[in-house]
């Protein structure tokens, strides 16, 4: 990381909204249903599928977590509609794991159910290891009742990702395979690059070969080529698995992806709460800061 970049990330709260805004266009949808609409046509019309994620940060009040779920059914609904090529993201702690597990059951069952009823599926994100243990017990209970319409995530960062994988196998499961994208602590978690790769390539066999289908979420050139490498050595089928990368994120690899025949899926974050997520998006990957230096700099980019 530059000085550069290292003073961007942080004084990262005191760039101003409008800045961020011009830098936030690349990576998510917008505000509205519409934007998110317009953003997966585009996608669909690349030869890619979506992801849709309804931005939104933990929830302390269920009257917020009740909100987001009428807004993943609002999604669902215009997804049908439109027929677009889309399933949807939700992460649990916006609907309420952190209030109450059995309360984020039920909305993530409702969720689900509807989902389930016309034909789509819905990916449970994974956030922090303080939501590990929870999020893996809800996939296991909502694939009880929906075994073909959702899927969770695992990171190839933490210690526990190979046991979780052995675990899940006898589900026939679903799972977006990623590096994860928390800072965790060092006693639970793999923090050298290379070594977090090496996971990730481990696990991907892993799956793969136990039947798994498997969302690759990753935008490492390296990791997208062992992906393509592994799935050839082991004869999988294009319909057991899937690369999947974020809005706005290197769009030549998406091509390079495309044009190769593999199914691609773009994940597609859009709604009011635009700024906290982006903010933490900036954060977290610093070497995009840089944009923020630019638009502070130049008009309209
Ligand atoms: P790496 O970080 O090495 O990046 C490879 C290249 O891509 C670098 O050049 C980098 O600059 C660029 N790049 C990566 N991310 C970028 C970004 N946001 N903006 C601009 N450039 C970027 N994590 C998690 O903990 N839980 C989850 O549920 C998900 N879900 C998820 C879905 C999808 C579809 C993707 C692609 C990723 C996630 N992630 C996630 C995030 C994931 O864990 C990881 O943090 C990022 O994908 C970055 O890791 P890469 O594998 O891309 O490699």
């Amino acid at each position: 990381m530059n000085l550069f970049e290292t003073m961007v990330k942080h004084g990262m709260p005191l760039v101003p909204k409008p800045i961020v805004g011009r830098v936030a266009r690349r990576y998510v949808a917008g505000e509205s249903l519409d934007d998110a609409a317009r953003a997966l046509r585009a996608m669909n019309d690349e030869g890619a599928m979506g992801t849709v994620d309804v931005l939104g940060e933990e929830v302390k009040e269920e009257s917020k977590a009740d909100r987001a779920v009428a807004e993943y059914l609002g999604l669902l609904e215009r997804i049908e509609a439109e027929k677009l090529d889309a399933n949807v993201s939700i992460k649990p702690t916006m609907l309420g794991l952190k209030i109450d597990q059995g309360l984020c059951e039920n909305n993530v069952k409702t969720i689900v159910a509807r989902a389930a009823e016309l034909g789509n599926f819905v990916r449970i994100d994974m956030e922090d290891h303080t939501c590990t243990d929870a999020t893996l017990d809800l996939y296991h209970a909502v694939h009880e009742a929906y075994p073909s319409s959702v899927g969770v995530v695992l990171q190839s960062y933490l210690h526990r990702t190979t046991a979780d994988v052995s675990d899940l196998l006898s589900l026939g499961p679903n799972i977006r395979l990623c590096k994860g994208i928390y800072r965790e602590p060092l006693a639970i978690s793999w923090h050298d690059f290379d070594t977090v790769r090496a996971n990730f390539v481990y696990n991907l066999e892993k799956l793969l070969e136990g039947g798994a289908y498997v969302g690759i979420a990753t935008h490492d050139r390296h990791l997208v080529w062992a992906g393509m490498s592994v799935v050839d050595r082991l004869g999988i089928g294009r319909d057991a698995y899937e690369f999947q990368m974020l809005l706005g994120v290197d769009p030549d690899l998406r091509k390079v992806i495309l044009s190769a025949g593999h199914r691609l899926r773009i994940y597609v974050p859009f709604g009011s709460d635009w700024y906290p997520y982006s903010i933490r998006r900036l954060r977290e990957n610093p070497s995009v800061a840089k944009h923020v230096m630019r638009a502070m700099f130049t008009r309209g980019s």
